[in-house]
């Protein structure tokens, strides 16, 4: 695992560091290649049942795309190519255990975006959010343009991706795009007893909820009910041919 993305794994509970403090955690290829490590790894560890996600250093959680790698890519057509291999949010969207995001600081561009490739986000009291994208003349392309209407109301959606406007942890709550606001120096705790509990929960319950959701969504009401009473069927089967009491 590169220095860059740093993880660790601790009774059922992957901690995903983005460790460029430096730099603000500015998100860059060499971090897009760490985050494919990473995320295949959780993925795939059995002993991983959920993931906290978090950035080093006291400024940042993440602000966006590392600017300074613009047009430094040695083409298009390789870029292109690297994407397609490196489908990072493909298989993010793909991994079937719950993500907590620990956020502090800074959230600007893509760190808004990994934040809603997880499923509960805790805020520093001190978090400046914003997606200055179609400011810079760029289309978000970490999901959030489809990831941040299905989390929050789409007019709210529209509105922060077109002004462009900063806002606070406050605004961010009200708004649905975090689900809790604690003080800075309690956040990643925070994420991580909401880690925990979440790695305690029998079975993969926690998973198949997450799944009824995230797929739901893209399914009309009476296909998403059908798959909801298939998730619940196979769970109970499950319970019931191991025994468990009820
Ligand atoms: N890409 C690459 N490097 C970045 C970066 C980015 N998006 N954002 C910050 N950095 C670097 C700075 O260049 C600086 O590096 P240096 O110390 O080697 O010069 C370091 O991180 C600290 O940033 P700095 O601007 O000095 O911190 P600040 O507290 O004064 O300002 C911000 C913080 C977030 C307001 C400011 O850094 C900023 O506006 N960054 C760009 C955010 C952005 O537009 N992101 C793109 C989203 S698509």
């Amino acid at each position: 695992m590169s220095d860059i993305i740093q993880l660790d794994i601790k009774q059922n509970v992957a901690t995903i560091t983005l460790n460029r403090p430096d730099k603000l955690n500015a998100y860059s290829m060499a971090m897009r290649d760490g985050m494919w490590q990473a995320l295949s790894a959780v993925r795939d560890a059995p002993d991983v049942r959920a993931v906290v996600l978090r950035g080093a250093g006291e400024k940042a959680f993440c602000v966006g795309a590392d600017l300074s790698e613009f047009g430094s890519n040695p083409s298009q057509v390789s870029a292109r190519q690297v994407r397609f291999e490196r489908d990072v949010w493909g298989l993010w969207k793909s991994i079937r255990k719950p993500f907590v995001a620990a956020l502090h600081g800074f959230v600007l561009g893509s760190g808004i975006e990994m934040a809603l490739w997880c499923d509960l986000r805790v805020a520093a009291d001190d978090c400046v959010f914003a997606l200055p994208e179609v400011q810079l003349g760029m289309v978000p392309a970490a999901g959030g343009t489809q990831t941040l209407p299905r989390a929050i109301r789409p007019g709210v959606a529209m509105d922060l991706l077109l002004r462009c406007e900063r806002i606070t942890a406050r605004e961010a709550l009200r708004v649905g795009l975090v689900h809790r606001v604690v003080p800075r120096a309690r956040v990643l705790a925070e994420a991580e007893t909401a880690a925990r509990r979440l790695a305690a929960s029998p079975g993969d319950v926690a998973c198949r909820v997450k799944e009824a959701l995230r797929r739901g969504a893209d399914m009309s009401l009476r296909d998403a009910l059908a798959m909801e009473r298939r998730l619940a069927a196979d769970c109970l089967e499950r319970d019931i041919s191991q025994n468990v009491n009820f």
